[in-house]
């Protein structure tokens, strides 16, 4: 047995939250009764509508995207530009674990599993994410430094993240770095280099947890293997 607006959730159709709203907006049915509360649990014999409409017992499916750049990562866009759940053709409800930005390129997971995108969007320390960056001027010491111990970005410091300085190149007036965080905030590594005063000018996700991007070339995708799913189900129990 399963609470009500988990079984919503992980049917791929909205959040948790949103599916306890729909409950309380009196939009669910369970065996054709509509259903207010939140406690409410059901298994997989009840038959469950929201709009009247009964959810589809999806397969879960998990995929590793590299993202190319001039992609958004959401379901839909409003100004119809291309999405990543258009470039994995499959017939589930897919959607996108966190976000990269729309010039960000590298690792993205979807899937139609609310419980396993949980999982890697909760801060867990567990959960590294590490990006190559490159950036406008001559990086010097100080400045990763700061990076290192935090820098204030929306009111708020960051947490302390790895810093590597790979290469500078005088000629071209830029330098690249890898750098490793657990957290994800809202254009997060972008606002930290602008914080210390050096602009973004490439941004690639390499890593995320286990996952990266061998034998996956820019645009192309793989599904996870039961036991790649199974490791980050693991997280839950630390
Ligand atoms: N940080 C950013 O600034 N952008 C991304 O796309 C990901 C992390």
């Amino acid at each position: 047995m399963e609470r009500l607006q988990k079984v919503i959730a992980n049917s791929g159709i909205c959040s948790r939250r949103k599916a306890e709203e729909l409950i309380k907006e009196g939009r669910v049915k369970v065996n054709n009764i509509i259903v207010r509360e939140l406690g409410v649990k059901v298994s997989s014999k009840d038959k469950i509508k929201v709009d009247d409409k009964e959810l589809s017992k999806e397969n879960k499916v998990y995929y590793l995207l590299n993202k190319p750049r001039g992609v958004i990562t959401s379901v839909n866009d409003e100004k119809s530009r291309k999405t990543v759940v258009d470039l994995i053709p499959c017939r589930e409800r897919i959607y996108p674990v966190g976000r990269l930005d729309y010039d960000t390129t590298g690792v993205l997971l979807l899937t139609n599993d609310g419980d396993f995108a949980n999982i890697l969007m909760h801060p867990n320390d567990k959960v590294e994410k590490v990006y190559v960056v490159k950036v406008r001027g001559i990086i010097k010491g100080d400045s990763i430094n700061e990076l290192k111990n935090g820098v204030v970005i929306d009111g708020v410091k960051t947490e302390k993240a790895k810093v590597k300085l790979r290469r500078t190149d005088f000629k071209s007036n830029t330098s690249f770095l890898t750098v490793t965080i657990h957290e994800g905030r809202n254009h997060q590594v972008k606002k930290m280099f602008e914080a210390v005063g050096f602009p973004v000018l490439k941004l690639k996700r390499e890593r995320e947890f286990i996952f990266d991007l061998s034998g996956l070339k820019s645009g192309e995708y793989r599904k996870l293997t039961p036991k790649e799913v199974a490791i980050v189900y693991s997280l839950e129990k630390k």
